[in-house]
């Protein structure tokens, strides 16, 4: 079984960032509370800086190795948002293909699916 990633872009503002005054960018507060979700369970995250999806932000990407990616935005760093995208990984690491069945998905992932990437061919194969 291959590791599902999240990869939080830690460069993202939301529009209104500039006037709420934060030291921190809105990026690293979603990295930093879905790092602190993710403790302890079966999927691994990082960050990045810039995943080209500035607009919409907050962006993230789910990943593994053989199975379908996604990209997702427009979160806030939230709580929720957090607990939504670890609960999302955990469903696509469990899942043979990536695809996790929308029964699933926690509420607070819907409405955010930007793109969906097939997995590359094996070449080894
Ligand atoms: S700054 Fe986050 S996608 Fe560009």
């Amino acid at each position: 079984m291959t590791t599902t990633w999240i990869t939080i872009c830690d460069t993202c503002k939301r529009d209104d960032w500039a006037a709420r005054g934060l030291d921190e960018t809105d990026g690293e507060r979603l990295a930093s509370l879905v790092e602190a979700e993710a403790e302890g369970k079966a999927v691994r995250v990082r960050r990045t800086s810039c995943l080209m999806g500035c607009d919409h932000s907050c962006n993230i990407a789910i990943q593994a190795a053989g199975k379908l990616s996604y990209t997702l935005g427009r979160f806030e760093p939230s709580t929720e948002a957090a607990q939504g995208i670890v609960a999302y990984a955990e469903g696509h690491a469990a899942s043979e293909s990536g695809k996790v069945p929308y029964r699933e998905w926690p509420q607070a992932v819907k409405g955010h699916f930007v793109t969906r990437h097939p997995p590359l061919p094996d070449e080894s194969a």
